[in-house]
């Protein structure tokens, strides 16, 4: 179908700088991109900031030629769409969290492959909505797919998440014992933080800043099914490896800040399995339409009223200066649940 040329917003860098700079995420205007093969052109309602984009930001003295957008989490309409498209129509309210090989969601319209979109929940507003796809994404894959976890067989189970009240541990204790019935022992570290995992449905809640082992084994816990994984993967291997049961499972998401020794985990013939929800994305998987699928689902959970958004601030309008105040937070490291931002000015 013909779609317009003009141009649109977006935030974007050229040059990697301390998010204290007003240069480190620019306003800008960029050509309105057109949807080709298997992508949707989607007008971008609401966004949110995850910590890959802060990584992804870093200070380095690269300097990029063109600019960059990043944001990997959006909530949006489809405009236009490829002429290979067979899931979305024109119109369609979806959301997804993208692709980190190509332009990201800063944008007033952005590209996408439809086989990792989703629809929007219908019972969320855009703002809700946009706190969930990344980290849903991430909390699936690594409990139902990495970590194997199914209702029949763990149900009952125990399952450690590390990292609780964060965006990824917001979902995945829902996701966990809503879902697959476990036992969930999540980490938090502050008086907020622990009330939250308790109220997404935490059963125990230990402190990762304190001796987190002593503090499950005295509550009559030997050892744990599952571990997942959600921060500093380095620091707690030693007492992931003192944790997981014999013929366990440990899932990380973060990659270890000094090496870890997988001969901790020989004698218990423990596994070891890493989750990165970019993937799919970066290698074209044959599977990688399980994205689609795994938002659909999480929207029917959403709209049955079996999880709830892990949204817990929400910034207008989506510009440079709100993005800057985003990802300062989430690099204090002690967000709660995730941060969003609607609306273009
Ligand atoms: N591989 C993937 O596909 C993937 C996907 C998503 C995220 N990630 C990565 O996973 C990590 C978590 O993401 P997120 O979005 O959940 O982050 P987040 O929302 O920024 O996490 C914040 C939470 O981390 C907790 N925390 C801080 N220091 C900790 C420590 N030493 N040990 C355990 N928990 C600690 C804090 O709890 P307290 O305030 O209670 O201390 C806070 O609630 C990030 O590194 C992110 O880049 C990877």
């Amino acid at each position: 179908m013909s779609q317009s040329t003009t141009t649109m917003k977006a935030v974007g860098l050229k040059a990697y700088l301390p998010i204290s700079d007003d240069h480190s995420l620019l306003d800008i205007n960029l050509p309105k991109p057109i949807a080709q093969g298997r992508d949707l052109l989607i007008q971008i309602q609401a966004i949110s900031v995850n910590p890959v984009d802060t990584k992804v930001r870093a200070p380095k003295t690269k300097v990029e030629e063109n600019y960059r957008v990043l944001g990997w989490d959006a909530v949006g309409t489809v405009m236009a769409v490829g002429d290979d498209v067979e899931l979305f129509t024109l119109g369609d309210e979806v959301y997804y969290a993208g692709d980190i090989t190509r332009p990201g969601s800063n944008s007033e319209f952005q590209l996408i492959d439809e086989r990792i979109v989703g629809r929007k929940p219908k019972s969320l507003t855009n703002a809700e909505a946009a706190a969930l796809p990344l980290t849903g994404i991430t909390a699936a894959e690594g409990l139902f797919e990495r970590l194997a976890i199914n209702d029949e067989k763990s149900a009952g189970k125990t399952l450690l998440i590390i990292g609780g009240a964060g965006g990824v541990g917001s979902i995945a204790i829902q996701l966990a014992k809503q879902i697959a019935g476990l036992k969930i022992i999540a980490t938090a570290s502050r008086d907020e933080s622990i009330e939250w995992c308790r109220s997404l449905g935490a059963d125990i809640v230990v402190n990762h800043k304190q001796d987190f082992v002593k503090e499950i084994r005295d509550q009559g816990i030997q050892f744990v099914d599952y571990i997942f994984c959600l921060n500093t993967t380095a620091r707690h291997w030693p007492a992931m490896s003192e944790l997981i049961a014999p013929q366990g499972s440990i899932c990380s998401i973060v990659e270890p800040e000094a090496a870890i020794d997988l001969n901790s985990l020989k004698s218990k013939s423990a596994n070891f399995v890493w989750e990165f929800m970019f993937t799919r994305s970066m290698y074209k998987t044959h599977d990688m339409i399980e994205q689609h699928n795994i938002l659909n689902y999480i929207a029917d959970l959403v709209d049955a009223k079996k999880i709830k958004t892990s949204l817990s601030k929400t910034l207008t309008p989506i510009n440079a200066e709100n993005l800057r105040k985003a990802h300062a937070e989430i690099e204090t490291g002690s967000t709660i649940g995730k941060i969003v931002l609607t609306g273009w000015a």
